[in-house]
């Protein structure tokens, strides 16, 4: 049994939640700096470390009392402490480590990846059957790992230059669509027709690797004046449409086809896929329909960053015995499968 408080500022979210067991969310608060950064187009750090210092206490405190506890009633205090932006990955371990030290609660440090896989598990009365094969898709990582318990990761492949969420918002920026792009790329696609451009997809051989930055610029070049030019026009006569359609069938065809063929190669039992790119619904029928094993997906307020999906990887580590000290370090850079993982 354990009632954990989790805290995610690895980006541009102040986030909170109590959750018990690893399986029910008793309150999930999330403060999105998105309107502050979509001014910039991309999140502008030092402006998200400032907003998570002006949020955070009013986001915690928000989360206990909606879920009617206090600190003298939690087990630990959960926190992402990496990868993501150092100057807001130290707001929310600094603010998790004085909580900790003040109630006398134990500290976890909790990788944000391993967070996004465990926004699956809220909700679900047993764990699915091991190995899993898990496609983690967000603004900063396309990793495809295979989970074989909990905590136990083997690294398959990754992007070897953009994230997918990188690509959706690039494109987005090019096609001079609002920050973050992805879900409007999804919206306009849904007009467009994905046959009307033929972008090149990046198989990369045998690899379990991606690439998505020469379709980025294939995009770049097909709906632009001129793509050198600082911010490039676009051409009157293409629709917008066609060209979100026709990205997001390469990049998603890409994204099934890989995972379907190592889940298969690696005998795993289901797929796992995770983190914001997999809020779009093209990229969950391409799985569906590439392969034939269950798909598993988070809902899809626990796509995007949030702390439940913190608070219920730090159950299963919570239950293993990790315990960090107040002399935790943030890891702006931490790979899952690293040291620090279980296996
Ligand atoms: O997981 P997340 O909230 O933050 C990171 O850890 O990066 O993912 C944010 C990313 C952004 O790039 C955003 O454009 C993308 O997820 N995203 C989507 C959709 N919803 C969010 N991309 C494509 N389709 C969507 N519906
Ligand atoms: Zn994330």
């Amino acid at each position: 049994m354990s009632l954990l408080l989790g805290i995610e500022t690895s980006c541009d979210e102040t986030a909170a939640a109590v959750v018990r067991d690893g399986r029910e969310i008793l309150t999930n608060v999330v403060a999105s700096q998105v309107d502050l950064h979509a001014q910039y187009g991309g999140v502008f750090p030092e402006l998200a470390s400032r907003a998570h210092v002006e949020a955070i206490t009013a986001v915690v405190d928000e989360a206990l009392a909606q879920a009617r506890t206090s600190l003298a009633h939690l087990d630990a205090v959960a926190v992402t402490r990496g990868p993501g932006l150092v100057g807001s990955l130290l707001v929310g371990v600094n603010y998790a480590k004085g909580l900790a030290l003040g109630a006398g609660l134990p500290l976890l440090g909790i990788n944000h990846l391993e967070g996004h896989v465990y926004s699956l598990w809220p909700g679900m009365q047993t764990d699915p059957d091991f190995p899993l094969l898990v496609l983690i898709v967000s603004g900063g990582h396309t990793e495809l790992l295979l989970m074989t318990g909990h905590g136990c990761w083997q690294r398959l492949g990754g992007t070897r230059d953009d994230a997918a969420g990188e690509a959706f918002d690039k494109v987005g920026r090019i096609l001079g669509l609002p920050f973050p792009g992805g879900p409007h790329v999804e919206r306009v696609a849904r007009d467009g027709d994905p046959g009307v451009w033929r972008f090149p997809r990046a198989w990369l051989e045998d690899s379990d690797d991606f690439s998505f930055s020469g379709l980025k610029t294939a995009v770049l070049r097909a709906a632009t004046i001129d793509p050198n030019d600082r911010q490039p026009q676009l051409r009157a006569e293409v629709s917008v449409a066609d060209l979100a359609a026709g990205f997001q069938a390469a990049l998603v065809e890409v994204l099934a086809r890989k995972t379907a063929r190592a889940a298969e190669r690696c005998g795993a039992g289901a797929i796992l896929v995770a983190g914001g790119v997999s809020a779009n619904q093209a990229l969950r029928t391409a799985l569906r329909q590439a392969g034939t094993l269950p798909l598993l997906v988070p809902p899809p307020e626990l796509c995007t960053d949030n702390a439940a999906m913190i608070a219920a990887a730090a159950h299963w580590r919570w239950q293993a015995g990790q315990r960090d000290g107040l002399d935790m370090e943030v890891l702006p850079r931490w790979p899952l499968g690293a040291p620090h993982s279980f296996s």
